[in-house]
């Protein structure tokens, strides 16, 4: 049995939020931004709604793109760092109850914005092991409830919204998910943490963003370049490279370095902002919906974050026939 990404979704929060926002209210340019970022606006959720609504929106879609029931989903992964409740229920639990499904396995993942590859390997690990059939993955972020708007090095990186998949089995071997890498050290958690409930501290995200951009566009090469090693690949053999949407420098200096021609690279951040765990499915969603990804295209996603944790994926679209 293997594991096929059989449908794409995504919520894009209507707020729209420019640079301006930042420049009304702390010491920053829309040059500076746009120089080191490469981001002109990020979308931010409604203040009612919270990170599950995001991702039910992202599911409903998905679900409906890939042409199945609601009963016939059997596992539910809720990748995220800003979960509705601190730690239960799960946000995948309140996904899977929003969407009235029949008590499928739920959970959720943190690993940052490595969360959505994460939880395709997992789904990918169920599905081929015969447990489940049809897995639900969802990247979910309201990013701007950790986010401290007075660190003006950090905050204006980050938006709100959610991307959703439907991983199913198939016999079919040139539908599979060819291949997930999942890797972390958490000796580097300093880069990048949200202080726990007893530091005494507020629960925003903290980071060292310099030293993270230069570990992260090491890491993000490098695993690359073994995932294609490990599968007898080439870039020739991707239709599109969807790296974690982090920043515009980083995503030039991998691409560059992998030598990836421009019609390959996906970059969406000048517009969303980054959104953790939700950015390569939104990247993914977007490729879908311009017409940029086909069925039987081959996707390379590229993800680093907080944990620190990286990961890579290859894998085929396989919309049902
Ligand atoms: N506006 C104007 N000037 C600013 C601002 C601002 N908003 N913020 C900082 N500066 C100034 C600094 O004070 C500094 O001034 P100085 O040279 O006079 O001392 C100067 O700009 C440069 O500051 P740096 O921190 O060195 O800026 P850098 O070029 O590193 O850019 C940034 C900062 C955008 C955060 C970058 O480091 C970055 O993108 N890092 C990686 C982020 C990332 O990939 N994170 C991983 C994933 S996130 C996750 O897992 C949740």
């Amino acid at each position: 049995m293997y594991a096929s990404f059989r449908s794409i979704g995504a919520y894009i929060p209507e707020d729209i939020r420019t640079n301006q926002w930042f420049i009304d209210r702390m010491d920053t340019s829309d040059e500076w931004i746009v120089k080191r970022t490469g981001i002109n606006q990020r979308r931010i959720a409604a203040p009612n709604q919270m990170t599950s609504d995001l991702g039910v929106e992202a599911a409903k879609i998905a679900i409906q793109r890939a042409g199945i029931a609601l009963s016939d989903i059997d596992l539910v992964v809720c990748a995220t760092i800003s979960p509705d409740y601190m730690c239960m229920p799960s946000t995948a639990c309140l996904i899977a109850d929003k969407l009235g499904l029949n008590e499928p396995m739920s959970f959720d993942i943190s690993a940052a914005c490595t969360g959505f590859v994460y939880a395709l390997s997992v789904a990918k690990a169920f599905v081929e092991s015969g447990m489940k059939k049809n897995v639900l993955i969802v990247g979910a972020e309201k990013l701007s409830s950790i986010v401290d708007y007075t660190d003006r090095t950090t905050c204006m990186l980050f938006g709100d919204g959610a991307g959703a998949a439907i991983i199913s089995a198939t016999e079919n071997k040139d539908e599979a998910i060819i291949d997930v890498r999942c890797s972390a050290d958490g000796g580097q958690k300093d880069l990048l943490l949200t202080p726990g409930v007893e530091s005494g501290e507020k629960q925003y995200m903290q980071m060292k963003g310099n030293e993270t951009f230069k570990v992260a566009v090491r890491t993000l090469t490098s695993d690359v370049v073994k995932i294609l090693e490990n599968n007898n690949m080439t870039n020739d053999d991707i239709d599109l490279f969807i790296p974690h949407q982090a920043n515009y420098r980083i995503i030039k200096a991998v691409g560059d370095a992998l030598e990836f021609k421009d019609e390959q690279k996906v970059l969406t951040v000048d517009k969303y902002g980054n959104t953790s765990s939700a950015s390569i499915p939104m990247a993914i969603n977007d490729c879908y919906e311009s017409g940029r990804l086909k069925a039987g295209d081959t996707m390379l996603l590229d993800a680093f974050g907080g944990g620190l944790t990286w990961g890579s994926a290859l894998l085929k679209f396989a919309p049902k026939k």
